[in-house]
């Protein structure tokens, strides 16, 4: 009787050992997903844990490409197109013309969708400036209008021809089109212009304001806000002036230069100091401004002013043999 319940004991053994080896292996296999995979796969965490973007060009971002080629993309919503900022730039011949547009041309280089306007003051494009500007590396427009000569003199406002040129330009090109979302505005070639300005003046909607270092004789003039509106001035000179803001405080949406078409900067009739003004009156009003920069309490463009260089020994001794471009 042992001996037969032995028997089948040993009989059976290997197939209960079978049955219990397959019931293990399929209780590991993993269980099909309640949810569909998520839209971030371990192969594009960074080493930290951190999610790399989709499209992400190194190697991690590759990989996780290709494994997964055959999988349906979830298509990443289409970005809005950023504004163009257009920077009208009057410019004029004088020793230090070159060095003003390298410094201007290095800041612009590395500001997103930006075209440069550059005015000369000048009967023709002179070869200085469109040398220049050919390997300067950026998409640019090249004007010039000569400012009359009773208007070369000293207390007068300057570069208002080479501003309306420039604003001439913008209207003629968008005239025919829709006009792209576009900012404008106008960066004297001596100022300094951090790359967060540009940050700033891209969202304008309508006509922003910010605060200019060195200028109007203090540290800086500023527009006073208030629950985020203009409600005045901080200036050191003429604070009866309707905007008392420097032309580098500014920026003008292109739509409002293209609904205010007759809007110009005018000889006649305008004081020193009043071009701004002049101007911002035939758009807009102080309390549509838009204030930026943390309510126009930081300063981000600077009012600065090469110095005349000193050229006294140019005719004393022999000139170069070679003619070098300065
Ligand atoms: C201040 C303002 O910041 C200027 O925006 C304003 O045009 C000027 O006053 C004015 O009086 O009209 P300021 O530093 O005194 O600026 O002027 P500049 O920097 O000498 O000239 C302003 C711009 O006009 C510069 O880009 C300059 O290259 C250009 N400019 C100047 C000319 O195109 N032609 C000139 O004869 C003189
Ligand atoms: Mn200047």
């Amino acid at each position: 009787m042992k001996s037969v319940l032995f028997s089948r004991f040993f009989i059976l053994l290997p197939w209960i050992l079978i049955v219990i080896i397959m019931l293990d292996v399929d209780t590991r296999r993993p269980a099909p997903p309640l949810t569909p995979r998520p839209y971030f796969s371990p192969y594009v965490m960074g080493r930290g844990g951190a999610r790399l973007p989709l499209r992400r060009v190194g190697p991690a971002g590759r990989r996780w490409v290709k494994r997964n080629e055959s999988r349906p993309q979830p298509q990443p919503r289409p970005e809005p197109p950023l504004p163009t900022i257009y920077a009208i730039t009057p410019t004029y011949s004088r020793p230090v013309q070159k060095a003003e547009l390298t410094r201007l041309a290095n800041t612009f280089r590395q500001v997103a969708q930006l075209h440069w306007i550059l005015v000369e003051d000048a009967v023709a494009r002179s070869e200085l400036v469109s040398r220049f500007l050919a390997r300067a590396g950026l998409p640019s427009t090249h004007l010039h209008v000569p400012t009359p000569r009773r208007y070369k003199r000293p207390g007068l406002p300057r570069a208002t021809e080479q501003r309306n040129a420039g604003l001439a330009w913008l209207r003629q090109r968008h005239q025919h089109q829709r006009a792209q979302p576009g900012v404008l505005f106008f960066a004297d070639d001596d100022n300094t212009y951090s790359l967060e300005l540009f940050q700033e003046m891209r969202t304008t909607r309508k006509v922003s304001v910010w605060p200019v270092g060195l200028v109007g004789g203090r540290r800086y003039e500023r527009p006073l806000v208030e629950n985020g509106k203009v409600v005045g001035w901080y200036t050191g000179w003429r604070a009866d002036r309707p905007f008392a803001i420097d032309m580098a405080g500014f920026a003008v949406s292109l739509q409002v230069i293209l609904s205010n078409p007759k809007a110009v900067f005018k000889r006649r009739g305008s004081q020193p100091g009043m071009q701004e003004s002049d101007f911002l009156k035939q758009i807009t009003t102080v309390e549509e401004l838009e204030p930026k920069a943390n309510n126009c309490t930081k300063v981000l463009v600077w009012h600065t002013r090469t110095e005349k260089v000193n050229l006294a020994n140019e005719p004393k001794y022999h000139l170069d043999t070679v003619k070098i471009e300065v």
